[in-house]
């Protein structure tokens, strides 16, 4: 799980899911974080594992040096969780439009990685997982030496923002159909909205590029671009969204389609769960 587990409540039920037998790796980056877990694992007598986070410079989250990293590491051994290496991410990376100047932000992220890997390997704690990336690095990082484990996850359906950063790598295989409502002279309005649609990075566009998204309230969108003058109210229009994440957790389903034809239904099960 590319993230830190917090509070009680949560770290009860992450020691539900190891009761179940579920093999799961959480991140840690405090102290206060590692005693929750030590006072968990007492309470269910469940021995959680972790990774380290450390910050490869997103200035998110993560353990901001080797030593600090190094630090924590010994803890866990010394309380008796399951010590399994470490993780960063590179997520900065998306707010570098130019390609070189982003591969060069992508290598200085793994190369800072790689610090807090040899830091512990010096101190006889060598992590046996190294986790990294994002879909728009995951080209540089896969072919890194020492990275064990990518955590890219937009790649699977892909959107419109990380095509932007690696156009042609990973078809886009997500969308979400709306229908048209209204027709006027300059724009069209769309039925869906912000409670269904995100805009997060960017309008979203038709499939064909010919209509955008220009702005969302709600329930409804506003549709410009030169395709909008042959819509009619009733048509459906099928739109890429720029981010497929913050779309996805609005709906309970998938409509897996090959061709026009829909062929399965997959219910999206973690939708919306983050409490
Ligand atoms: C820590 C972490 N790892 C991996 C990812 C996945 O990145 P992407 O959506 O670019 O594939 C995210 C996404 O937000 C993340 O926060």
């Amino acid at each position: 799980m590319a993230n830190q587990v917090v509070g009680t409540t949560k770290i009860d039920r992450l020691m539900a899911l190891l009761a179940r037998g579920v093999d799961i790796t959480t991140a840690v980056e405090s102290d206060f974080n590692i005693d929750e877990l030590v006072a968990g694992a007492k309470r269910s007598g469940q021995r959680p594992a972790a990774v380290i986070e450390v910050d490869a410079g997103l200035r998110r989250c993560g353990s901001p040096t080797p030593a600090e990293s190094v630090r924590l590491a010994r803890r866990l051994v010394d309380e008796g969780i399951d010590y399994r290496g470490i993780m960063g991410y590179e997520g900065h990376m998306y707010g570098q439009p130019e390609d070189a100047a982003r591969a060069e932000l992508i290598h200085t992220a793994l190369a800072t990685v790689n610090d807090h890997v040899e830091a512990l390997a010096e101190a006889g704690l060598a992590p046996k997982i190294v986790s990294t990336s994002g879909t728009a690095s995951v080209l540089i990082a896969s072919k890194t030496a020492g990275v064990t484990e990518l955590q890219a996850g937009t790649y699977v359906f892909n959107d419109s923002h990380n095509e932007e950063f690696i156009p042609g790598v990973f078809e886009n295989a997500l969308t979400l159909l709306m229908t048209v409502i209204s027709v006027k002279e300059r724009y069209a309005v769309g039925d869906a909205g912000a409670k269904s649609l995100t805009n997060e990075f960017g309008p979203p566009m038709s499939v064909d590029g010919t209509v955008k998204v220009a702005r969302l309230s709600e329930e409804h969108c506003t549709l410009t671009g030169e395709g909008i003058a042959k819509l009619k109210p009733g048509q459906r229009i099928e739109v890429v969204p720029s981010h497929g994440d913050t779309t996805l957790n609005q709906h309970d389903v998938y409509y897996v389609r090959r061709g026009e034809e829909v062929i399965d239904t997959w219910p999206i099960l973690a939708a919306r769960k983050f409490r």
